[in-house]
């Protein structure tokens, strides 16, 4: 087990900037995922983690060893690729044991960890087959299991589970849980980013946006950005304007108008007359009288657009004076599109945000002091 620790790494591919002063240290055992749109620098992160390509600048250490300069096979890493390639004309067992034998382990060592990493991945009964043999799910496991053999410092994966199953996420979950190797996974899905990792980076554009557990972003995102990444369906985005009433602030957009809790209101009072992106995630909007969330100076009047019945819940869309806005209310609140309806708004978690920086103004809720 290793820490992994970037320090102010950047990337360039003659003009384009892939990476931009990387900042990051893991915890040991950590399970730490990049997640970002296509082309944001997470795979070029990665592969100059592994010593797949150089580093422009700044420095990577792997342990308290500087690996700049240190070639791939003698960093101690294990790489899953998005486009594994099992050779074909191996068997599992064989394609597990290839790169093993290319390092003169003896025999019994390999077919220990061949049987225990096809235990673990549960691949035992599949060892004498072809690739061709396999489902697409089966060779993810067969690649995996190509990475653990070699009983890494750290793993790195890069989409390694390109959409197939969901249960192979829950198991790369377990597993390393169970191997307790530092792990750097990349995706650009933010589900599979909130359920595996410890911790999220967030990157756009070759710059990370926030690293922080999962909960955390998802209730105190640092910029409009990773409000929307995160979460879905996305955060709702209003133009509003910050109405200052002695002690009381509001959020006034086009046909409604939310008064601001304190901790909110206190952030927002600097913008008084001023406007705001307020931000909304539509599973804190219900329909009134479907709803826990109380009436106040909270209420949206809109018509429905659209209603989506999920079962527990339905997602509906709402135009609100030109706005439209989504909401998850209760599946068993009778909309259907053409309804007038009267949605309440979850004023303890209302977001706002700058609109020419984007970067958060503040949030309905206080960070707790002590970490989860
Ligand atoms: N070998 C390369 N030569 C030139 N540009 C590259 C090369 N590899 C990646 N890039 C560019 O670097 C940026 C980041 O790419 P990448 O790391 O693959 O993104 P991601 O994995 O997040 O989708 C993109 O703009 C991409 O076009
Ligand atoms: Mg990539």
């Amino acid at each position: 087990m290793a820490k992994v620790r970037l320090e102010h790494v950047w990337k360039r591919f003659g003009k384009v900037v892939a990476v931009k002063d990387f900042n990051l240290e893991t915890e040991d055992g950590e399970f730490v995922v990049f997640v970002g749109p296509s082309g944001c620098g997470k795979t070029t992160t990665l592969r100059m983690i592994a010593g797949l390509e150089e580093v422009s600048e700044g420095r990577i250490y792997i342990g308290d060893r500087l690996v700049n300069d240190v070639p791939p096979k003698d960093r101690d890493i294990a790489m899953v690729f998005q486009n594994y390639a099992l050779y074909p004309h191996m068997n599992v067992y064989e394609n597990m044991a290839f790169g093993l034998r290319l390092r003169r382990y003896p025999k019994e060592e390999i077919d220990r960890r061949v049987k225990e990493a096809a235990r673990i991945l549960k691949i035992e009964h599949l060892l004498n087959r072809k690739p061709r043999e396999l489902s697409g799910g089966q060779r993810q496991r067969v690649a995996m299991g190509r990475a653990i053999v070699r009983e890494p410092k750290v793993f790195l994966m890069d989409e390694p589970l390109s959409n197939l199953d969901a249960k192979l996420r829950v198991e790369i979950a377990k597993l390393q849980r169970r191997l307790g190797v530092t792990t750097i996974y990349v995706t650009h899905d933010q589900v599979e980013a909130m359920t595996l990792g410890h911790r999220i980076v967030v990157m756009k554009d070759g710059e990370i946006q926030q690293v922080d557990t999962p909960l955390n972003l998802y209730d105190f995102p640092a910029n409009r950005f990773v409000a929307g990444f995160i979460g879905s369906p996305s955060m709702n985005f209003i133009r509003a304007r910050v109405e200052v009433q002695g002690d009381r602030v509001y959020l006034a957009a086009p046909g409604f108008r939310v008064r601001a809790n304190p901790v909110l209101a206190q952030a927002l009072r600097p913008y008084g007359g001023k406007e705001v992106w307020m931000g909304i995630r539509p599973e804190h909007l219900g329909l009134k009288g479907y709803t826990v969330i109380p009436e106040e100076e909270n209420v949206i009047r809109g018509e429905v657009e659209v209603a989506e019945p999920l079962g527990a819940e339905t997602e509906i869309h709402v135009s609100v004076d030109g706005t439209v806005l989504v909401a998850k209310v209760d599946g068993h609140a009778p909309v259907k599109p053409g309804d007038r309806v009267e949605l309440l708004a979850d004023t303890s978690r209302l977001h706002a945000f700058d609109v020419e920086s984007d970067q958060t103004i503040g949030h309905a809720q206080e960070k707790a002091t002590v970490s989860r």
